[in-house]
């Protein structure tokens, strides 16, 4: 088929731009800013097949601290998955996947993924497992509003070099199951978050959220020390909120009659002998 296997090849500007330019094409996807403001991740690895000078098919492996049940330890996220449509259905996407979890392997304990509905059918050709993603939620009681609550700009240098101190400096957010990635935070300060990023400087926290009709979603808490929801509530709160819903496990939060439904919608799969058999992933641990 006169393709080339590369793999690794970060520091190869030409090949870099070219992965660039195929996540651009086949996710839509620019990874320009996050590159540009330093965020750029060595351990976000690409296993690639290249036709003169163009990817044609790709697979990445995210390498990322995670805490299960109290330890630390590493998880793999599979991700940036893809073949050009005049490549489809030849094994490309299969291969690579075998080579990246082959690289991969004796380095994490476990592999997660979340699937665009389309590719759904792939990942269980492939062998993967659907898995029950959660979210915790509970019912919001009207308190005094605190106003010491400030809005982030990434846009403003200072604002993010503030987001990357938090975010190095961040305690995971459960004991229970949580990943966490100062790099792969700062591609949601700049993407999917970036205008739901507030700091509490009073509880030196940040705290992602946003507020959908009467439910208030909250996406992460970053914080050396996470304080009790109870402190964070008030600088959040509204008169018409009814839930809360909380994208990660809030087993450090100290919340009081906390209930989990299922997340439908991320299409989570994990391969066999996942550590967690419940977890609901971090949204911010979403690559
Ligand atoms: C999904 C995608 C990555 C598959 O890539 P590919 O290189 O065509 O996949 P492969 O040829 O390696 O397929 C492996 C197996 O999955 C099957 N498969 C692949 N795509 C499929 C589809 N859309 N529906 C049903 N089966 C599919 C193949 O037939 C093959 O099965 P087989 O072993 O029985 O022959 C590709 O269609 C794509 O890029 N889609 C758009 C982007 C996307 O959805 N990416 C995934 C984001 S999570």
């Amino acid at each position: 088929m006169d393709i080339q296997l590369i793999t690794q090849y970060w520091d190869n500007p030409e090949a870099r731009e070219a992965f660039k330019a195929f996540i651009q094409d086949i996710h839509g996807l620019d990874f320009s800013e996050w590159e540009a403001r330093g965020y750029w991740d060595d351990a976000y690895a690409p296993f690639s097949y290249f036709k003169d000078g163009r990817v044609i098919s790709s697979v990445c492996i995210y390498l990322l601290d995670a805490i299960v049940a109290g330890r630390q330890t590493k998880l793999a996220q599979i991700s940036g998955v893809g073949t050009h449509k005049n490549w489809r259905r030849k094994g490309l996407s299969r291969k690579l996947t075998e080579l990246g979890l082959q690289w991969a392997e004796g380095r994490h304990q476990g592999v997660f993924l979340f699937a665009d509905e389309e590719a759904i059918p792939f990942y269980h050709k492939c062998g993967f497992l659907s898995i029950k993603d959660g979210l915790e939620f509970t019912h919001a009681d009207p308190v005094p509003k605190k106003q010491d609550i400030v809005s982030l700009d990434p846009s403003d240098q200072k604002d993010l070099d503030k987001i990357y101190t938090y975010a190095k400096n961040k305690t995971p957010i459960s004991d229970k199951f949580s990943v966490s990635s100062a790099k792969l935070l700062m591609f949601h300060a700049l993407y999917t978050m970036r205008s739901n990023l507030y700091e509490i400087p009073a509880l030196e926290s940040l705290v992602f959220f946003a507020r959908k009709g009467d439910i208030v979603n909250v996406y992460d808490i970053v914080s050396e020390c996470i304080p009790p929801f109870e402190e964070i509530y008030p600088y959040l709160s509204s008169k018409r909120d009814s839930r809360i819903n909380f994208y990660f496990h809030t087993d450090k939060l100290g919340i009081r009659g906390v209930q989990t439904e299922i997340n439908t919608g991320n299409n989570t799969f994990v391969k066999k002998s996942f550590p967690v058999s419940t977890p609901v992933f971090p949204f911010t641990s979403m690559a």
